[in-house]
């Protein structure tokens, strides 16, 4: 069977809806948080969002409720025609056939007493059957299709005798075992040797590219948000700052925090940034009032502390959520 079947399906309605997501966790002193507070995207079949904001953001625990590792305590997902905000049993086993996480740590998520060929073999008799001639050639092509050849080769391999950027291609290899149309990829470079990091994500867009694959891809670096991602979303505290399609939004952005977060990169031309106010951690209590970016902001006014301003379309799909955009 092909994998390229997926790419021709197409329907008019974004795979990926979310509404109003939240989720709130209560810490051992007894307060609550909500690191993720009314959160809403789309993503397209064939699309890459790209998710970028500081640590603690909330960016891996909406990648966790994507994928329903978490249950939110507000809100709704839609992938791919289907609810999944509550799903349980025997469709929350469906569904993950249609959505798979990358990890951060590509040694971590496989297993040290198994071979290459152990990890694919098993999902792909469970997801497709068949004789173990066929099982076998579809593992030399997913084998094949993230670079790792030869395959005969590489069938035999163990984890520890393949290198990080191997080892995160096999990874890759066994999310596609199961067909998915969806993957939240969270920092799947970052833990990488930087000269093999360009590698993973060209492999991750020819996936986008030829399978028409959907991502979520999670990160703290725009510079490959940029690269990869076809629109950006920022998080700050757990709300979503300002989402532009990736070039829009590196070369005009609008939201304070975003100018921040450019000038802040490496190599970067934007000197546009104003001086924070304040470094201080993201509030992420429940009781918090406002815009959450507010005590570090330079822009801040009385109204900033006290309204979370509603996200405003300034053209080309370009939204961002502040009191003081003309500023
Ligand atoms: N199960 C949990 N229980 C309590 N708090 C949690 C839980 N999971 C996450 N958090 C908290 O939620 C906040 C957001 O965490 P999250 O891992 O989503 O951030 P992140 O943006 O992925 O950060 P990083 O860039 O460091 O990976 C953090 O303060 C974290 O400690
Ligand atoms: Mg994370």
């Amino acid at each position: 069977m092909s994998l390229n079947h997926l790419a021709q399906e197409s329907s008019g309605a974004p795979l990926v809806q979310v509404e109003h997501l939240a989720m709130r966790f209560r810490l051992r002193g007894g307060q609550w948080i909500r690191p993720v507070d009314d959160v809403s995207f789309t993503i397209d079949r064939g699309e890459v969002l790209a998710l970028v904001g500081e640590s603690g953001s909330g960016k891996t625990t909406i990648g966790r409720l994507l994928l329903r590792i978490l249950e939110p305590s507000a809100g709704r997902m839609v992938v791919d025609g289907r609810d999944i905000t509550h799903i349980r049993g025997r469709q929350l086993a469906e569904y993950r056939r249609v959505a798979q996480m990358i990890f951060q740590d590509p040694f971590a998520s496989l297993n040290p007493v198994k071979t290459a060929e152990d990890h694919l073999l098993f999902p792909v008799r469970k997801h497709r059957g068949g004789r173990p001639a066929e099982v076998s050639a579809v593992v030399d092509d997913l084998l094949t299709r993230v670079g790792l050849t030869p395959v005969a080769e590489t069938r035999r391999k163990y984890p520890h005798e393949l290198s990080g950027g191997q080892r995160q291609r096999l990874a890759i290899a066994r999310t596609l075992a199961v067909e998915p149309r969806f993957l939240v990829a969270d920092e799947p470079i970052s833990m990488l040797d930087v000269s093999i990091r360009a590698g993973i994500l060209k492999l991750l867009n020819e996936l986008k590219r030829e399978l028409g694959l959907s991502f979520l891809y999670i990160t703290h670096d725009l510079a490959s948000a940029r690269y990869f991602g076809d629109r950006i979303m920022v998080l700050y505290a757990g709300k979503v700052m300002e989402t532009a399609p990736a070039r829009e939004l590196v070369a005009h952005p609008r939201h304070p925090y975003t100018r921040l977060l450019l000038a802040a990169t490496p190599g970067s031309s934007h000197q546009g940034a104003l001086p924070e106010t304040a470094n201080i951690p993201p509030n992420l209590s429940e009781s918090r009032q406002g815009c959450p970016f507010a005590p570090r902001c330079p822009l801040a006014t009385e109204i900033c502390h006290e309204t979370m301003p509603a996200a405003e379309d300034v053209g080309s799909g370009h939204r961002v959520a502040c009191h003081h955009l003309e500023a």
